[in-house]
């Protein structure tokens, strides 16, 4: 008896025998499993806070499990066919190139980005591109804007494709019918938390309205093969906002970040499960909207400073791609307080180290100065091999003194102040010497490197050898000393 009233006060367990209202919700509890009619702060099963999201149960899970169970059947992995994956090239150089090489049909792919950064802009020239054959369709789905705001863009871009159907509306079931009505070639749906499930109670962007959401629409992009851009708004901690199940629902995580005060916009894949991560693509916000870059070390050394201390070239490697840029110090005097550290486009707290790396170990007073570094472009670099030409940059400005012109840097420092390998040198080298640098000053590489092309590579083992070798000015040899 006490069974059967706990049952009737108490909302039960999901047991995947009980027989709900269809499209009924209900808030569980995702650690224990626990339901319940209404939203809790606190799980009365285990007491775990803030764990309740909600759901659709019943009849509607129940027939998806059914329909599962119809086609599980486990295979021999020696004998699994592979299949060529079919993709699609967008036209885009830089997106197919993020994407591995094009997009796989039938993919989902999460776009990320602060707003403003110009995601409805790529979407809209993304569908554009990818049926500019003329036999395709594409339909954007716009959630958060009006079909006129999507058509004044259009044509600002200069977009005038009757393939690209725009669809302004926030139902998800109503959206999937008609885009398996349409079978277009790709989809957008601009975004992806402004979306609603009917189904569901809460409110649009909530964490179980955005998983419904996506997962139903990645189903039906799936069923028909249509590849689908899911845009995806982020949070103030820069992560794609809602949870994190919707990463796995999808096959590609893009992001594209930029700094609202410059032209520069990189689109970059943090997850592709059909090509490299970490791969970018590079496009200035311009008039027309997103152009592509093809040589962004080009474009980013285009407005070097001249002649000036404190100015170096440094080549990273982001993702597969060679990168040059110009890394600005600054070095003044602390006339009030404590020195001030302030720093752009790359990490502050490596920043703090190579200060006190630099004061440590080479003997470069850095603590009465107040020290400026900057990666110029509006580019934020966050592989280490920015250190040496960072390392340089704050020494240059420190003592007054011009690094040569066609001079380059790469390497990661230690806290010791040697200068530690990084990876794909040569891709480095190559990228200065197309560049018309004659020089670069590096880690040495136990196996030595093959260098094609006209520059000269110095190795150096510390950051004392590389400032004293640029800098003429009686710097002792510290290294050594307390280690
Ligand atoms: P948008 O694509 O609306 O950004 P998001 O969808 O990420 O919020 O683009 C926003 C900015 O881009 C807007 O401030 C204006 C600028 N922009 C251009 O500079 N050129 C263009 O051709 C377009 C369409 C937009
Ligand atoms: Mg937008």
């Amino acid at each position: 008896m006490c069974q059967n009233l706990h049952v009737e006060v108490i909302p039960h367990r999901l047991n995947g025998e009980i027989d709900m209202p269809k499209g009924r919700s209900k808030f569980v509890c995702q650690l224990c499993g626990f339901q319940s009619e209404q939203w809790l702060g606190k799980c009365p099963e285990c007491s775990a806070f803030n764990s309740f999201v909600e759901e659709i149960v019943g009849e509607a899970k129940a027939e998806k499990r059914r329909e599962r169970e119809a086609v599980c059947v486990a295979e021999p992995l020696g004998e699994i066919a592979l299949k060529k994956l079919n993709r699609i090239l967008i036209g885009i150089d830089e997106v197919d190139r993020v994407l591995g090489g094009g997009v796989v049909r039938g993919s989902a792919i999460l776009v990320g980005g602060e707003p403003g950064i110009g995601k409805s802009t790529l979407m809209l020239q993304v569908l554009n591109s990818a049926t500019s054959d003329g036999k395709h369709r594409a339909v954007y789905v716009a959630a958060e804007e009006s079909m006129e705001q999507i058509a004044l863009r259009a044509e600002r871009l200069g977009i005038s494709s009757s393939n690209i159907f725009v669809l302004s509306d926030v139902d998800v079931t109503l959206v999937c019918e008609e885009i398996e009505r349409l079978k277009p070639l790709v989809v957008a749906v601009d975004s992806i938390q402004a979306m609603l499930h009917p189904d569901l109670a809460s409110a649009p962007g909530s964490v179980s309205q955005v998983r419904e959401c996506a997962s139903l629409l990645v189903r039906t992009a799936k069923g028909i093969g249509t590849s689908i851009f899911l845009v995806g708004h982020v949070t103030k901690e820069g992560l794609i906002a809602g949870p994190k199940v919707l990463e796995h629902i999808v096959d590609a995580v893009l992001y594209l970040e930029g700094d609202q005060n410059y032209a520069l916009r990189i689109l970059r894949a943090v997850k592709n499960r059909f090509g490299p991560v970490g791969e970018i693509g590079v496009f200035k916000m311009s008039e027309g909207g997103l152009e592509p870059i093809p040589n962004p070390s080009e474009h980013l050394l285009s407005h070097s400073s001249v002649n000036v201390s404190g100015s170096v070239v440094g080549a990273v490697i982001e993702g597969r791609r060679p990168l040059l840029l110009e890394i600005q110090a600054l070095v003044a005097p602390t006339y009030f307080g404590a020195p001030r550290r302030l720093v752009t486009g790359m990490d502050y707290n490596r920043a703090c180290m190579l200060i006190a790396v630099l004061e440590r170990r080479t003997r470069i007073r850095l603590s009465d100065q107040d020290v400026y570094v900057n990666v110029a472009g509006g580019i934020r670099v966050s592989e280490p091999a920015i250190d040496l030409p960072a390392a340089i940059a704050i020494a240059s400005s420190r003592y007054d003194a011009i690094i040569p012109k066609d001079m380059a840097a790469f390497g990661e420092v230690g806290l010791g102040g040697e200068v530690r390998p990084v990876p794909l040198p040569e891709r480095r080298l190559k990228e200065l010497s197309k560049l018309g640098f004659k020089k670069c000053l590096g880690p040495a590489y136990a196996e030595g490197l093959r260098i094609d092309g006209e520059i000269e590579y110095v190795p150096v083992k510390h950051v004392t050898d590389a400032i004293s070798m640029l800098i003429k000015f009686d710097l002792k040899s510290h290294h050594n000393e307390g280690d």
